[in-house]
């Protein structure tokens, strides 16, 4: 790729910054100073700036607990968004995959794989996603049936099924709901649909992704490899 792309996706500046670097005999590639911004460069080249090495990584995957009061996007004007917790990352184009709301909390993916959030958000793939939430209310066996059925939340079908279990009983109830479609705001509103309301939400898991009991709010991880194997579109679609 041509050497002031490869220094603007590693996040060296943007591309007018970087070609002046360039131009101005900042940068080597194999300890050679390369002064035109359009040479080829391999990933496997050592490309240096100022005499410091890159390196350079094409995706990143990263493992994220989102806590509540920051929103999934990469820009924001008023919150902190999910972002602003990845500080190590290699590469500038990263985003989170999916969407949880303000006050949610849970597994989030953040990478710069488009392919893969295709493979997990396209609505046909039908990826399951866990929930644990607390509920107003008792979950009566009706509305365990009714969600298995599938839920009217107002839009021109019924939700596709999904699996309640109920993890503890009371006027506040504890819950796990794994679900395969993400409208918006979609748990809150099949609660809404039985008239009770969501007091607390927390996602457990995405496909083959578990949220690590040892991951606290605001913390993320590289994925391991063994994720990563998890993650590849032959794997997942034999779900
Ligand atoms: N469903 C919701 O209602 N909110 C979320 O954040 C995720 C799923």
């Amino acid at each position: 790729m041509r050497l002031d792309k490869y220094l603007t996706e590693l996040g060296a500046g943007s591309r007018s910054e970087v070609k002046k670097y360039i131009r101005a005999g900042l940068v080597t590639v194999g300890g050679v100073p390369v002064k035109r911004p359009e040479e080829k460069v391999r990933e496997t080249d050592e490309v240096c700036l100022r005499g410091k090495k890159l390196c350079y990584v094409r995706y990143e995957y990263y493992l994220f607990h989102k806590p509540a009061g920051c929103v999934t996007a990469t820009e924001d004007a008023r919150h902190r968004t999910v972002m602003d917790y990845i500080h190590s990352a290699a590469r500038r184009d990263l985003f989170p995959v999916g969407r949880l709301d303000l006050d949610t909390e849970g597994l989030l993916l953040i990478t710069n794989d488009g392919a893969l959030a295709h493979e997990l958000l396209a609505p046909a793939k039908h990826v399951e996603k866990t929930y644990y939430a607390k509920v107003d209310g008792r979950v009566t066996e009706d509305i365990v049936n009714l969600f298995e059925k599938g839920v009217d939340i107002g839009e021109k079908k019924l939700t596709k099924p999904g699996i309640l279990e109920v993890l503890r009983e009371g006027d506040i109830s504890e819950v796990r709901l794994t679900i395969t479609e993400g409208r918006f705001h979609q748990v809150k509103r099949m609660f809404e649909a039985v008239g009770m309301r969501v007091l607390y939400l927390k996602r457990l898991s995405m496909g083959p992704l578990r949220l690590p009991e040892d991951l606290a709010p605001g913390e993320y991880r590289p994925l391991t490899d063994e994720e990563l194997a998890l993650l590849k579109p032959e794997t997942l679609s034999a779900k």
